[in-house]
């Protein structure tokens, strides 16, 4: 009947447009999203309409308050990072795609969603987790499984056949695979696919480098309330624009570049770059506040849960009741984490100089080295002795 397509107005998803109104002689609507990938949104719509979409038929949605409110701050909550450094920025975007994508289908009346992922990738199986999750019986088309323009010349053939335009720069090399949004860009494929090969210097969009960074630092305070950043230097700001003023000063001062080797859900390893300037300052202040407000058992146990968490969001899990439960206990631990954080940040590095809270547990009457009154050392004795007791008829038992 309708099939609706995450549409980005570039040149795979165009093609792809025309290979749906032709495979499936049906209407096709187009979906895009500003999810703050930097890049104009008025010509994915002139070009859907040269592709033959009807004017009603094109959905252009400014999704970036609901993408960092509802996605990327309960992400942060947990201070996630798959395998230990990967900061989300792509596998957090798609359950939004897919959630506004079904909304749309529902609207319309479309019984079919479509996407650009690969049959390769971890998107596929993002999106699609989420358009099952939301809608049981929709359909997937997913071309890149599906049809033979496996190739580039192929793919530029097609679009030159179909009369789609092709931008002057896409004729030569291949371009990195990217993907972009107010949290971070990634970059893949060309010269990345060797993991022994540094990027080249001039891939990079959101950062300088950090040797090329200025010598003198730049301070930033960020305050939390309930564990989400809500001003920037005294400046209360909606999420979307915390994180774009962090990604000005992070980018300016060459921090949140990420070169990796990470697993793919679908089971091989892929070499990734990315620059997440905004999102490195922010998980470097979360933690700062969480340190002086969150009670130590509870946050280890969000430590304990976290890998879970964030392979749970890796894999496209976003719409799980696990997650869900998850969230749910991290959320509930945030309540207290109220504060400002100060930060240096200096040639690539985001260091937390200095940290206050209305709810702060940290005690100097408690912690201090001089002279206290409220601490009796001689109840460490028996504390340590207990402790070693398991250890002590450890060591006799082996006879020492
Ligand atoms: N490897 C990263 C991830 O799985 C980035 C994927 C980028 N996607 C893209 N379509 N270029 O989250
Ligand atoms: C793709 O395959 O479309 C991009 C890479 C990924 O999804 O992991």
């Amino acid at each position: 009947k309708k099939i609706v397509l995450a549409y980005s107005g570039g040149l795979d998803t165009s093609v792809i447009l025309r290979w749906l109104q032709e495979t499936y002689s049906c209407e096709v609507v187009t979906f895009t999203a500003d999810i703050g990938q930097g890049e104009e949104l008025e010509p994915a719509r002139a070009k859907a309409e040269l592709l033959g979409v009807k004017p009603g038929n094109i959905y252009i949605d400014d999704l970036r308050e609901e993408f960092v409110r509802d996605f990327v701050f309960p992400m942060f909550r947990a201070n996630t990072l798959y395998e230990g450094t990967y900061l989300l920025g792509t596998s957090i975007a798609r359950p939004l795609i897919a959630k506004r994508q079904i909304e749309i289908a529902n609207e319309v009346g479309a019984d079919a969603v479509a996407h650009g992922a690969t049959g390769k990738g971890n998107d596929q199986v993002r999106f699609e987790l989420g358009y099952y999750a939301l809608k049981p019986d929709i359909k997937v088309i997913a071309p890149w499984r599906q049809w033979d323009l496996n190739s580039r010349t192929r793919l530029l053939d097609y679009a030159e056949q179909h009369q789609i335009p092709i931008a002057k720069d896409k004729r030569g090399e291949a371009p990195y695979s990217t993907d972009a949004n107010l949290l971070h860009i990634s970059y893949e494929g060309k010269a990345l696919e060797d993991p022994w090969v540094e990027p080249d210097e001039d891939m990079f969009t959101r950062s300088i480098a950090p040797e090329k960074a200025p010598d003198t630092p730049t301070y930033v305070e960020v305050e939390f309330k309930h564990g989400d950043a809500v001003a920037v230097d005294g400046v209360a700001l909606s999420p979307a624009q915390v994180l774009t003023k962090l990604n000005e000063l992070g980018g300016q001062n060459g921090i949140g570049r990420l070169d990796l080797v990470e697993n793919r859900f679908v089971g091989m390893k892929s070499r990734g770059v990315y620059e997440t300037p905004g999102g490195t300052i922010l998980l470097a202040a979360h933690r700062g506040i969480e340190s002086i407000t969150l009670d130590r058992g509870a946050m280890h146990l969000k430590d304990d849960v976290m890998p879970r968490y964030a392979e749970l969001i890796y894999n496209g899990f976003w719409f799980s009741p696990e997650r869900l439960a998850i969230q749910a206990l991290i959320d509930s631990t945030q309540q207290q984490v109220n504060g400002t954080v100060r930060l240096k940040l200096f040639k690539g590095q985001a260091s937390v100089v200095g940290r206050k809270s209305p709810n702060s547990l940290y005690r100097l009457d408690y912690v201090t080295f001089e002279a206290d009154s409220v601490y009796n050392q001689k109840d460490a004795e028996g504390f340590i002795k207990l402790n070693a007791l398991r250890l002590r008829l450890g060591a006799m038992a082996k006879g020492s």
